[in-house]
């Protein structure tokens, strides 16, 4: 037999069976209602008010979502209400959704990504040279592109005065300018 279930405040009538899921024949009626876990009783969105009648909780756990105070004047979450007689519902101003909004995948075009800061390998150590200006600008960088960067004196001695070490250049931008360290 079915069960006939009033909602207020949009005047509706819908009928479901006997341990239907509220939310469930809500949704199935075109009645939208806010479910962001998707009934699963974590996002507490789906609230409704038992006027009349009398109904089943599928878990009393989600309850904790609603307050005392709530819970106190009538308030459930349509997914976890099973339907077992006639009843009445309020879908309080909060739970519903005038305007349903379908979330659509979509692929951003974002630029390309010119980090602040930057690591890179210098390719080949400099040789030592009285024109500090001039060395700057044969400093070999691997992959990068762009004015030759500021190099410390006391660093570029220290790049020059190097072995057979790996030496990794950090170039960060500040005020536009290429500052390596
Ligand atoms: S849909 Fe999230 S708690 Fe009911």
């Amino acid at each position: 037999m079915s069960i006939r279930v009033l909602l207020n405040p949009i005047n509706r009538e819908i009928f479901a069976e006997k341990g239907d899921i509220l939310l469930h024949r809500l949704q199935e009626e075109g009645i939208h209602v806010e479910a962001l876990c998707g009934g699963k009783g974590l996002c507490g969105k789906c609230r409704v008010i038992l006027d009349k009648g009398k109904v089943e909780k599928r878990s009393l756990l989600p309850d904790k979502l609603l307050s005392h105070e709530e819970l106190e004047s009538g308030y459930y979450l349509a997914c976890m209400v099973r339907l077992v007689e006639d009843c009445e519902f309020t879908i309080p101003l909060e739970s519903r959704i005038e305007n349903p909004k379908i979330l659509i995948s979509t692929e951003l075009d974002i630029p390309e990504i010119k980090p602040a800061v930057k690591k890179y390998l210098l390719e080949s150590k400099p040789a030592k040279s009285s024109n500090l200006l001039l060395s700057y600008r044969r400093l070999k960088i691997k992959d990068y592109t762009g004015a030759p960067p500021r190099v410390p004196e006391e660093i570029y001695n220290k790049i020059t005065g190097l072995n057979d070490d790996t030496v990794t250049i950090t170039v960060s931008r500040t005020n536009g300018f290429p500052h390596s360290s």
